[in-house]
């Protein structure tokens, strides 16, 4: 049984809240839940769920002990065990504290800016052989759309052209198979007996097969050069100066992958759902950057182009503050913690949550309305207090991909604004709790029509 220590967080009935009030699971997920957790009972409170305390940490000043602290007092491993089998063995949560540590290191150098430069040309070259392929008028599903390119860029910039060119489709079912086996019972249960489960397991061996080929043909003809996150995962060392071994770094470009896909995918596809929703109010504006910035650069989409789109950038992060694929962050607490005088026992698990903490409106003025202008200027509302704005985490473990990202969805709308108008085609829809990493319910369907006046 459990003894609540007296100067344990107040703890939010859940039980008695779901008999009291009719929360909406389906449509809203747990959001609405912890939000009444954080409206009666301020910024730090339990819920009990099993046997165990899972503490929120709602604002800026309640992240700070979040993100601030060391591996040692809040550790991501144990909430992170689900994705052992696709990352695989002794590889970023599976491994050691060093060697997490190093491995992280080497995504890092591959997503720094010195690689960017060639990943930007490679998303561009994709992006743009891809919206070229589209007839003057039609109707599509943004979702499944942006997930097929995104697959095509990631496998250009990370997994190396070998994949893109030569076994894209195999490797695009081998992933979505690795996909299908990262379910909410996975997150529990990662290895329970199913069907999901086996596949993932044969595709993980797979894989692993493909880049060992790989792998080995690049140490072999030295003479080539890459530019990709492949090619830096090979040249890493460790700092006792041995090398990766082939499935490291196959699971660590799944690492990333995993990473970077649904979440770039999702942000992409709510931008253009607000974009096309609130165009009157923001489209001739950012036509307006749009036209300036390529001309300026003699209509090249590249590094400084992109990076200068001010307001389309400020869209991007607005559709994250409104719509954060990552709506739970979560660490296990190895050592106890206190904040505000309450104290965080070992054994609880520490969350904070992106989309609760981007609709506190004394962060965010009218935090449901969509106004990218507010990340604009001086007085930008992140900017006033340290770990608002959270989409991207924050600390020590903030996404190494936020650049990457960035760019590449920047350079998707940058391009689908210049060259086609768009219209709805349904009803705004709804965050999908279904799967761990949270976007619009498919499909998400609207008409295109090509530009006369495209540039
Ligand atoms: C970590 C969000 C794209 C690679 C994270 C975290 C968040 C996040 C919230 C922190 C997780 C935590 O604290 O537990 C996003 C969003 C993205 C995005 C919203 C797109 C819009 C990418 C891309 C890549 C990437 C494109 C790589 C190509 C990583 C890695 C980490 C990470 C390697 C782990 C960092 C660490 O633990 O030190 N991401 N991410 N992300 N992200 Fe991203």
């Amino acid at each position: 049984s459990y003894t609540k220590p007296s100067n344990a967080p107040p703890c939010f009935p859940i039980l008695l809240s779901i008999l009291c009030r009719k929360y909406d699971f389906i449509n809203k997920g747990p959001l609405e839940l912890i939000q009444d957790g954080y409206k009666s009972l301020g910024d730090i409170f339990q819920i009990r769920l099993f046997h165990r305390s899972v503490v929120f940490l709602i604002g800026p000043q309640a992240h700070k002990i979040f993100f601030e602290a060391k591996d040692t007092q809040l550790s991501q491993r144990e909430v992170y065990i689900f994705t052992i089998p696709v990352f695989g063995k002794n590889i970023v949560y599976d491994a050691s504290p060093k060697i997490m540590q190093q491995q992280l290191k080497f995504m890092n150098k591959g997503l720094n800016l010195i690689h960017m430069k060639a990943h930007v040309g490679k998303i561009v070259m994709e992006a743009e052989e891809w919206f070229n392929k589209w007839p003057q008028t039609g109707q599509i599903d943004l979702i499944k759309e942006f997930s097929e390119l995104i697959i095509l860029t990631a496998s250009r910039c990370l997994l190396g052209k070998e994949i893109r060119e030569n076994i894209h489709q195999e490797f695009a079912h081998l992933y979505q198979q690795l996909s299908d086996g990262m379910s909410h019972l996975s997150f529990f249960f990662p290895n329970a007996p199913t069907n999901a489960h086996k596949k993932r397991n044969l595709a993980r061996i797979k894989i692993s097969k493909i880049f060992e080929k790989i792998i080995k043909q690049r140490r072999i003809n030295q003479e080539i050069q890459y530019d990709d996150f492949l090619q830096v995962l090979i040249d890493a060392r460790y700092l006792d100066d041995s090398i990766p071994t082939d499935d490291e770094i196959t699971g660590l470009l799944l690492a990333a992958l995993f990473a970077g896909q649904h979440t770039s995918n999702i942000t992409s596809t709510w931008m253009g759902l607000l974009l096309i929703k609130y165009k009157s109010k923001w489209m001739s504006k950012l036509l307006d950057e749009q036209k300036q910035i390529m001309n300026k650069y003699h209509g090249e989409l590249s590094l400084e182009s992109l990076s200068e789109m001010n307001l389309l950038h400020a869209v991007m992060k607005e559709t994250l503050r409104l719509y954060p694929p990552l709506v739970f962050l979560m660490r296990k607490v190895l050592e106890s913690i206190s904040y505000n005088g309450y104290i965080i026992s070992k054994g609880d698990i520490a969350v904070v949550s992106p989309s609760i903490a981007h609709r506190i409106s004394d962060v965010f003025k009218n935090p449901d309305e969509f106004n990218p202008e507010r990340f604009l200027g001086e007085n930008a509302e992140d900017q006033i207090e340290k770990f608002s704005f959270i989409a991207f985490g924050g600390g020590r473990h903030s996404c190494l991909g936020e650049r990457f990202a960035y760019l590449q969805v920047k350079t998707i709308w940058s391009i689908l604004l210049r060259k086609f108008d768009f219209e709805l085609c349904q009803e705004h829809p709804e965050p999908d709790y279904s799967t761990l990493v949270v976007g619009p319910k498919a499909p998400c369907m609207v008409k295109f029509k090509r530009k006369i006046d495209s540039f």
